[in-house]
């Protein structure tokens, strides 16, 4: 998949490049506290030391197989953040999935409610998927307002869904298709036209969240 560069304001969102590895080092090393408790583990391997060559080579084999969209978000030359489309299909399913970061001192700033909605309309409009997800955890409610701006519409509760920090855990999951956007994602945002509710998460799912999945006894 060709990688775009997206401009809009202070944002540029862009391809992920093997020369940003040191950039994307020192901005995971330097916010661990904020992010690790966010970040997807593999449930068999414990986490080693961050290679972000390895990392970024892996997200552009990804990227050419067209099963990935591994962008950056850059500020001022800075880069700030990361917002990765994956599980990319096509045909009858047509659908992707994403998962974000930015670094903390631009928290709050917007820039991954814009990434987001950029992202999804390219997704959209460019690459002619249908449909775009996005799974949160219940605890994460900056990740939850991101949702909640754009209008992305709650979908329902996976129970130890994706292993975050150490463990499975719980997801709240929302997606938007195509037909509730046909001006565009960011277009809707901007012009202050998401309708309010649709992100809104049932009381019995949050009653749900908040007691652990029943497991056998092993
Ligand atoms: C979730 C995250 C990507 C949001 O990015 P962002 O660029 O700050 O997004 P926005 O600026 O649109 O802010 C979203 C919400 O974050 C919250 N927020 C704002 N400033 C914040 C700060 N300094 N610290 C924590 N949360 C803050 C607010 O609730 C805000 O909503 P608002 O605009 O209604 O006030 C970011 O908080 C982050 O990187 N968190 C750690 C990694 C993570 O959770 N990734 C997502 C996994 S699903």
């Amino acid at each position: 998949m060709q990688l775009p560069t997206l401009h809009h304001r202070k944002l540029v969102l862009r391809g992920v490049r093997m020369r940003d590895a040191r950039a994307m080092e020192q901005a995971l090393g330097e916010n661990r506290a904020w992010l690790s408790p966010w970040e997807a583990t593999h449930p068999l391997i414990r986490p080693g030391r961050f290679d972000a060559k390895a990392s970024i080579r892996s997200l552009l084999r990804a990227a050419k197989e067209g099963s990935a969209l591994p962008l950056v978000m850059v500020k001022d030359g800075e880069l700030v953040g990361q917002l990765n489309a994956s599980q990319i299909s096509y045909g009858s399913l047509s659908s992707a999935s994403l998962g974000y970061w930015v670094v903390e001192k631009v928290a709050g700033e917007g820039l991954t409610t814009l990434a987001v909605a950029m992202a999804s309309d390219f997704l959209f409009f460019e690459t002619g998927l249908h449909r775009v997800e996005i799974c949160i955890r219940p605890e994460n409610t900056a990740s939850l307002r991101v949702v909640e701006k754009l209008g992305f519409r709650y979908e329902g509760l996976r129970r130890r869904f994706i292993h975050i920090d150490g463990k499975w855990a719980d997801h709240f999951c929302f997606a938007l298709v195509i037909e509730e956007i046909p001006r565009g994602v960011l277009a809707r945002f901007e012009k202050g036209a998401v309708p309010p509710g649709v992100a809104a998460i049932p009381e019995t799912d949050w009653v749900k969240a908040r007691n652990p999945l029943h497991l056998p006894p092993v």
